[in-house]
């Protein structure tokens, strides 16, 4: 297969992103890269529409692994062996955690790229390049889990963003430029219903002031794979340096109600 060399650089954040990753890394990236595009091809010359699973044939999965699909993916591989990671520093900053532990990235990092092209506030695009990290640590509920690991450090709309960004993606809003993504179709099962307290959350949001906060996460929520974006954190350290209280002790070390929760992104290898 043909590698588009610049196209697999922009994929995994840019050159600077990919001047940072071991060789181990970096040759993991590429194999996944090249399943993609492969899994791409095919459908595409198949010239079929893509079959979407039901809700039953996703259950029926469950029992075919021998982890579960909510676990962050700090704790899981999908292909192969989890690698060692590298020390954190004595006093992580966010930087370091997007470095050493959320690296690529790239889709919090596409997302925070067109919030700033489209000319979204600063609490927005900081809440775009925020929105999924937690998915490292947990995946089902992630909105609140996120939104609980952030809220001591950003500014109350940002957290408020990534909270219901989770409950906005299950319902389309055409005017606002959100339409209910393939994605879901394909894991969640294209008969799926979101449970009550998603619907009553949606109902609460609908008449809420701040309703557009986290309907603009949403909106830049893409997961198209754009090979000319060229992502990396650079563009948003001035954001990040504005709107991100980094505590001069280090993100989990200090004492905060989530400081448990970097902590265990740090040393997610700890069997206590
Ligand atoms: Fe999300
Ligand atoms: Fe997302």
């Amino acid at each position: 297969m043909e590698i588009d060399r610049r196209a697999f650089i922009a994929s995994l954040g840019g050159a600077a992103a990919v001047a940072g990753m071991s060789h181990e890394a970096k040759a993991e990236a590429l194999e996944h890269y090249m399943e993609e595009q492969l899994d791409a091809q095919v459908a595409a010359n198949s010239g079929q529409a893509e079959k979407f699973p039901t809700v039953a044939e996703i259950e029926a999965q469950i029992e075919t692994r021998d982890f579960r699909r909510g676990t962050g993916s700090l704790f899981a591989s999908n292909r192969g062996n989890v690698k060692k990671l590298p020390a954190m520093p004595d006093k992580p900053t966010l930087k370091d955690f997007f470095e050493l532990r959320f690296q690529p990235a790239n889709h919090v990092l596409q997302s925070a790229t067109r919030a700033m092209k489209t000319g979204m506030s600063e609490e927005i695009i900081l809440a775009c390049l925020l929105h999924d990290v937690v998915l490292n640590l947990i995946k089902p509920d992630h909105g609140w889990w996120g939104a609980q690991m952030i809220e001591p450090y950003v500014p109350e709309k940002t957290a408020f963003a990534v909270r219901y960004h989770q409950t906005l993606r299950f319902y389309p809003d055409p005017e606002a430029g959100y339409e209910y993504p393939d994605q879901y179709y394909r894991i969640f099962g294209h008969d799926y219903q979101p449970p009550k307290y998603i619907e009553d959350t949606y109902k609460w949001l609908k008449n809420h002031k701040w309703y557009m906060e986290p309907r603009l996460v949403t909106v830049n929520d893409l997961y198209a794979f754009d090979p000319n974006a060229k992502v990396s954190l650079e563009p948003f350290m001035d954001i990040v340096g504005r709107h991100f209280k980094q505590p001069k002790e280090g993100l989990g070390y200090d004492n905060s109600p989530s400081s448990h929760m970097w902590r265990t992104m740090m040393h997610p290898d700890n069997p206590l």
